[in-house]
């Protein structure tokens, strides 16, 4: 096999060490990529070839491959990505991308993507402002005082994250658009990048000034070819006309994106597992503090912020602080992109206020459906991924989409992609799922985490035939509570969540002929 490709990956990743300090060794994964896709496998030549010029021996490459779905085709134990697909599969369907409702994030995405589009639509205007009119500490007292929380996944003030780094003593800070998006089913990110690349590019520059980084990198889930063609085409073209590259506008400001692929490895979605992931090794969650603000990728601060969050930035500075905060919860401003799936008449994506009652969105969705498509019965409902809970449709009818109204439910807002379940659907398969899918993407740092899950999941496998006991049952309630308290990493730290969830609200679900059920359940 030729190896100029890979020769040239990692002459790149040179050029990227010599010139912003970033870790050769990162050029690992695309290069096993590249020795995968030249031959359908790696075959022990690449690896050898890998290992000469990488200096990573072949036993590392394959323990370091085996975290991550695209690249563990062949390797005994790595994962398959088996849970992952059919919960995309119960829960994704046809119209996942389908645009259904929009607002400002959205508001140019259904047109072909093209510079001259975004241009003549007042696009690059804030970042503009930002670069010629506002300082640095300007900018982030802007998106501090309008309250803007990231939109990840735990909805940290995206101000104070950066007001962090920018003070952090180091040689520059490093900006990281999160673009891993393995929250399963969530198509948001994906949306975003492929019809208006622009608009996080300029969230982006407007960041990289904030915060004085010269380079930022969007860390991509491997199998999103549309948004890297379309991020690549962005990138290009902003180049041309003068957005991205040195003295940006006459500024004086130099600011280049680099894109990195994710290789399927949800874990990897953590901030700080990225950062091992961007260093080239594998994704394992860091204990903190250091945070990554103080202590990011190559040891300089480090802000980490999701595609949805850096979207907004351009938006807020445009339309200003009073303005901004008019929309959705005030603890929470702005517009969310909700992904309506499963039982549901208008599957689809849904630009809407933060703070609107559930209730309504489901309504605006054109409401519950049955397993036929006929108007059907609402039996409980997922907020916003597989750590997030499940509502009963009493809760439905009283929650807001904020992170403070969902809380007070024992339920999350995640990522937004708000699953629906009609009264056919049993939450145990569900329940069984989230386990599943969790248990393949435990990076497995913390002794607790997968053997807790695998407890859980022979747990409710003894459901199937009654015989769970109550002390069985009482035991994932307590694991709930305690793995909160001690994990590495959300995964673990919400693993339990949904599933206590399904057996504390749904108890039928799990009902067999001889179980003896705990008290506390059934009230
Ligand atoms: C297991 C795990 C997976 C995650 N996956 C993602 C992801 O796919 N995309 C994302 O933006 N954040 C993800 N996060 C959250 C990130 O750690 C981080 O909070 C987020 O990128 C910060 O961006 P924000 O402040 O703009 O929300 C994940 C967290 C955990 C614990
Ligand atoms: S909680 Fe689980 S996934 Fe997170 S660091 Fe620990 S072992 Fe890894």
């Amino acid at each position: 096999m030729p190896y100029e490709r890979i020769d040239q990956r990692i002459e790149y990743s040179r050029a990227l060490e010599a010139r912003y300090g970033l870790p050769q060794a990162a050029a690992i994964f695309d290069c096993l990529k590249l020795a995968q896709d030249a031959e359908g496998h790696i075959a022990p030549e690449a690896e050898r070839y890998i290992e000469q010029q990488l200096g990573r021996p072949v036993a590392e490459q394959r323990r370091l491959r085996s975290q991550y779905d695209l690249l563990s085709a062949a390797i005994p134990g790595g994962a398959s990505g088996a849970a992952a697909e059919r919960l995309y599969d119960n829960l994704l369907g046809p119209d996942a991308l389908t645009i259904r409702q929009s607002g400002p994030l959205l508001a140019a995405s259904d047109q072909e993507p093209s510079i001259t589009a975004y241009l003549a639509a007042g696009g690059y205007q804030a970042a503009g402002k930002a670069l010629r009119q506002m300082r640095p500490e300007a900018i982030i007292d802007e998106v501090k005082a309008l309250g803007l929380r990231g939109r990840g996944g735990a909805y940290f003030p995206v101000g104070v994250k950066w007001e962090a780094a920018a003070q952090a003593a180091g040689k520059h800070t490093f900006l990281i658009c999160n673009a891993d998006e393995g929250e399963p089913p969530t198509r948001k990110d994906k949306l975003l990048m492929d019809q208006n690349p622009y608009l996080l590019l300029e969230g982006m520059l407007i960041a990289g000034k904030a915060l004085g980084a010269p380079l930022g990198l969007i860390y991509l889930r491997g199998d999103y070819q549309e948004s890297q063609d379309s991020l690549r085409t962005a990138i290009a073209e902003a180049h041309e006309q003068g957005w991205l590259g040195a003295d940006i506008q006459g500024s004086g400001f130099d600011f280049e994106v680099e894109i990195f692929l994710g290789f399927g490895s949800y874990v990897a979605g953590c901030d700080t597992a990225m950062l091992e992931s961007l260093e080239g090794r594998a994704a394992i969650p860091r204990a903190t503090p250091p945070f990554p603000t103080e202590q990011g990728l190559a040891g300089q601060p480090t802000v980490v912020n999701n595609v949805e969050t850096l979207c907004n930035v351009p938006i807020l500075i445009e339309l200003g602080g009073a303005a901004f905060a008019q929309i959705g919860d005030p603890d929470c401003p702005g517009t969310k992109l909700f992904g309506l799936g499963g039982d549901i008449a208008q599957a689809g994506i849904y630009e809407l206020p933060t703070g609107m009652p559930l209730s309504a969105i489901l309504e605006l969705a054109g409401g519950v459906v049955d397993d036929l498509g006929a108007p059907g019965t609402l039996k409980a409902v997922n907020p916003g991924g597989v750590t997030t809970g499940l509502l009963t449709a009493a809760e439905v009818a009283r929650v807001r989409m904020s992170p403070a109204s969902l809380a007070e439910h024992g339920a999350y807002l995640g990522s937004g992609a708000i699953t629906v379940f009609n009264a056919q659907r049993d939450l145990r398969a569900f329940a069984e799922d989230v386990l599943n899918f969790l248990a393949e993407e435990s990076c497995g740092s913390c002794m607790q985490c997968p053997i807790s899950l695998r407890m859980t999941q022979r747990t409710l496998a003894r459901t199937h035939q009654g015989l769970a006991t109550r002390a069985e049952l009482d035991a994932v309630y307590e694991r709930d509570a305690m793995l909160a308290a001690i994990l590495g990493c959300g995964l673990g730290r919400g693993s339990h969540i949904t599933v206590s969830c399904a057996l504390r609200k749904f108890p039928d679900d799990f009902l067999g002929p001889r179980d003896v059920w705990p008290k506390r359940m059934l009230r």
